[in-house]
């Protein structure tokens, strides 16, 4: 019988387990000290095909759960029984996949008889500001921008969010990846628009990725998207030299910039002094660049998770695994896969 545990340890050593996507990772943590952090990615397999491929993926999370466990615990110098806790990504994602890391995640708990915690991944990108900051506490203003969302949000408490604006369309990191393809840029595609734009100068004229004469904040990325098409092939009809190092660049000063404008905004409405962010999209050197110096200059005070926690990992997972740990939200182990959830349901 599973019955584990469930008094409260103030500095819990928790394992953190992420396989929603194309990422197998594992990470533990003993508080909110980070003591390891492992990945096995199927990304240049999946790179063969243009994109993520469910069954691909599913297929290289079970040959990689085992082995990723084993590496982050040994980086981590512990045994499994000395975790007190497993934390699991159990959505969104392919369910596919994400079966494969809640499975693992059961088993392992119901063998150490420790709590199992189930995490939405959306969660787990907000929480990996907590790694940066050891007493960073709750409330702040939030930019939360992943491959499948663009919100601000107020962070309120550790376990109350309120979304103060998103997208009307695309998700910001869906704009990058389309851009990519339409620039013959490979998978993944965020990164190496990135690159591109290093060599470019903000020539293009693209349309910002906000609605305009709204009464509630909106972003809308995919007017973004089809100027970029539209850009691209007009040049090519009409045989002009269009240099796509510029429209990376140009592109990624439309996406990024009333992000940047809209977070520091909200802050400075609500009179809040720190501003975080997280989802793959924060990975971008441009938007930590001027997200940073726009707070230095409304004297704010700016936590960006590490780049390498902003696109998925699992210390992001075991982060937000503490927070449901001490709030004593356990899981079943009737625990289910959900391919979709609500942005910041718990
Ligand atoms: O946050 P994430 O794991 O997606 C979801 O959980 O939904 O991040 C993946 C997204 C992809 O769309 C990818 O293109 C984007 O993050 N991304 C970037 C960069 N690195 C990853 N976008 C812009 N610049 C980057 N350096
Ligand atoms: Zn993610």
């Amino acid at each position: 019988m599973y019955a584990p545990n469930t008094k409260i340890n103030p500095t819990p050593i928790i394992l953190g387990i992420e396989s929603s996507c194309d990422e197998t990772a594992a990470a533990v943590i003993c508080g909110r000290e980070l003591l390891s952090s492992q990945i096995i990615s199927s990304a240049t397999e999946q790179a063969k095909y243009g994109g993520v491929v469910p069954e691909i993926a599913s297929r290289a999370h079970t040959e990689a759960v085992d082995e990723v466990v084993n590496r982050a615990l040994k980086e981590a110098g512990i045994t499994a029984n000395k975790l007190g806790a497993v934390a699991v990504t159990y959505g969104a994602g392919l369910l596919g996949a994400l079966l494969v890391g809640l499975s693992f995640a059961k088993g392992l708990a119901y063998s150490l008889n420790v709590p199992l915690i189930g995490v939405n991944h959306i969660r787990g990108h907000l929480a990996a500001a907590y790694l940066v900051d050891k007493d960073l506490k709750p409330p702040f203003v939030t930019l939360l921008a992943s491959g499948g969302h663009t919100a601000v949000l107020h962070t309120r408490s550790y376990l109350d969010f309120k979304v103060l604006g998103g997208t009307c369309d695309d998700a910001a990191g869906e704009a990058f990846d389309k851009v990519a393809r339409v620039l013959g840029l490979s998978y993944p595609g965020g990164a190496n628009v990135e690159r591109l734009a290093r060599e470019g100068q903000n020539t293009v004229k693209l349309p910002a990725a906000l609605v305009k004469n709204s009464t509630r904040m909106q972003f809308s990325y995919s007017g973004l998207k089809t100027a970029v098409i539209n850009a691209v092939h007009n040049a090519e009809q009409r045989g002009e030299d269009l240099s796509y190092a510029d429209v990376a660049c140009s592109f990624q000063h439309a996406a990024v910039d009333p992000l940047v404008k809209k977070t520091v905004e909200c802050a400075k409405t609500l009179g809040v002094d720190v501003v975080t962010a997280g989802g793959g999209v924060i990975a971008n050197g441009y938007l930590r660049d001027t997200l940073t110096k726009a707070c230095q200059k409304a004297g704010i005070r700016c936590v960006l998770p590490e780049k390498k926690f902003c696109t998925d990992n699992a210390a992001m997972i075991a982060a937000e695994g503490l927070t449901q740990y001490l709030a004593g939200n356990f899981a079943t182990l009737g625990l289910n896969a959900c391919a979709q959830i609500p942005l910041i349901g718990g």
